[in-house]
């Protein structure tokens, strides 16, 4: 039905047409964690050098925890909210001393890392390990509030699990990391918040705040 038929829309054009970015060129953990905390803040584009050199130093989670603290500091210069490089350490030092080296395969097991919230731990949980969980960052948001004309202010904390509920009756059980990604990818670009074209989206059929034409109505947010 309607739900099928979104997922199976959403990823065709995925296929088809989503961006070639240099972390999705496997589904590596380490890789996928890096870049979702490099994309926290920063563009998609300023990203992608950043995110090549580090990878270039810091091969592997074993190779980033032992770093020296200015080696670190200087592949993370000029992206700003340097906690972010902290907790990355912090993180990687759990990984090789408190698991062994291996992953957590879990959101539970992956929210106990330094600097991993909801959306990191969805992200990596559906990007690197397939599992069927929603990464509800400020594009998914907009997407599903559009798309399901969804009113509750997303400024209010309660309103992240209403969401994240929703997300996981449609996510793709199949393929929930790239069904994640996909939507990443229409809010960059059709679905956007300040230009959207949802005229030719692939999705504009599924799109009622489109369809009814109060499409930047959405998301609801309260100034605090
Ligand atoms: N923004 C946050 N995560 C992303 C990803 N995996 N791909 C593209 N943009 C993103």
């Amino acid at each position: 039905e309607q739900i099928q038929a979104f997922r199976q829309t959403l990823l065709n054009w995925y296929d088809a047409h989503g961006r070639h970015l240099p972390w999705r060129e496997d589904h590596d953990p380490y890789h996928v964690w890096v870049s979702e905390i490099m994309l926290q803040q920063t563009q998609v584009n300023t990203v992608i050098p950043y995110y090549e050199r580090f990878m270039t130093r810091f091969p592997t989670v074993g190779d980033l925890a032992k770093a020296s603290e200015a080696d670190l500091m200087k592949a993370w210069e000029g992206l700003g909210y340097y906690s972010r490089a902290r907790n990355l350490q912090k993180a990687a030092g759990q990984i090789v001393n408190d698991h062994g080296g291996k992953w957590p395969r879990t959101v539970e097991g992956l929210r106990e890392l330094a600097g991993i919230g909801p959306y990191t731990a969805g992200a990596i949980a559906s990007i690197a390990f397939n599992l069927p969980v929603p990464a509800v960052d400020g594009n998914a948001f907009r997407v599903f509030s559009r798309l399901l004309e969804i009113d509750l202010d997303i400024a209010k904390p309660q309103t992240r699990q209403v969401f994240e509920k929703v997300i996981s009756r449609i996510i793709s059980p199949d393929r929930p990391g790239d069904f994640n990604q996909a939507i990443m990818d229409l809010g960059a670009s059709y679905m956007s918040a300040k230009h959207p074209d949802s005229a030719h989206s692939p999705v504009k059929a599924f799109n009622q705040a489109y369809l009814d034409g109060v499409e930047m109505q959405f998301p609801v947010k309260s100034k605090k």
